[in-house]
């Protein structure tokens, strides 16, 4: 029987998480590392980015944005209110978050409109070959895994790295800078709110995946939460790689799928 996992500090502090924990987020540090570190938020800040990737991205990374509250109700879904302390603080999570996520998506859209594509291209236009890769993964996760892995890949992985990316372009005055005056806020809203929102969401997330696995998880249990959030920022960098460049998508999607 698993003993009750309780944080022991501040939220926001990693030393405050089991030991397990603080290993699984070492180890994919790396990984991490090659999304919030990917060429791409240098090129979109700088300006330098050919349109047909500023399409790509905006385009290929949009079935995840219309997704994330189908992810999250996928994971509710797996709680039973009374079964246990994780299940309980999954299910109250999810429930308030899944309302927080209610105008992102059109947000999404603003901003693909001030950086130059158009509602309907996001809508309707072609995803790039091997683009899927993420929405896969989170589809796979939160609709088949536990609901710890599941919130793992999403709410923590693919929202821990794109709280660190949103902060990249948001903080850049020149990249704010580049958007058409008078719908700039709007414009930049998406990116506003994930620099600062997920500040603490994903540890939130990370809590909740720490309660539901208890204070003694099993080694096998662990390894599969950490390759999880491993998958989650492969599938993330190969889908920038896949927007700088596109011919890339085949290596790049084989890779994902090894
Ligand atoms: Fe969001």
């Amino acid at each position: 029987m698993n003993t009750q996992f309780e944080r022991n500090g501040s939220l926001t502090e990693l030393s405050s998480y089991p030991q397990w924990t603080q290993d699984m987020v070492g180890t994919c540090e790396d990984a991490k590392r090659s999304v919030v570190e990917h060429e791409l938020w240098d090129l979109m800040r700088d300006r330098t980015m050919e349109s047909t990737s500023t399409r790509n991205f905006m385009v290929g990374i949009w079935p995840v944005i219309e997704r994330f509250p189908g992810y999250m109700s996928m994971s509710l879904l797996k709680t039973q209110f009374g079964r246990s302390a994780g299940d309980n603080l999954a299910r109250r999570w999810l429930v308030r978050n899944i309302r927080v996520e209610q105008n992102h998506a059109e947000h999404w859209l603003n901003w693909a409109e001030g950086a130059g594509i158009g509602r309907d291209e996001v809508l309707h236009g072609r995803i790039p070959r091997g683009a899927d890769v993420l929405a896969r993964w989170c589809e796979e996760a939160a609709g088949k895994d536990s609901l710890a892995a599941g919130i793992a890949a999403t709410n923590y992985a693919v929202e821990g790295a794109t709280g660190e990316w949103s902060q990249i372009l948001f903080d850049s005055a020149s990249y704010r800078e580049s958007f058409e005056e008078s719908t700039r806020t709007r414009s930049l809203r998406w990116l506003q709110l994930h620099a600062a929102y997920d500040d603490t969401h994903p540890w939130e997330a990370l809590e909740i995946v720490c309660t539901l696995m208890g204070g003694n998880p099993s080694v096998d249990d662990v390894e599969h939460i950490a390759e999880c959030v491993r998958r989650s920022y492969v599938s993330m960098r190969v889908l920038a790689d896949i927007c700088v460049e596109p011919s890339k998508a085949t290596q790049a999607a084989n890779e994902a799928a090894a």
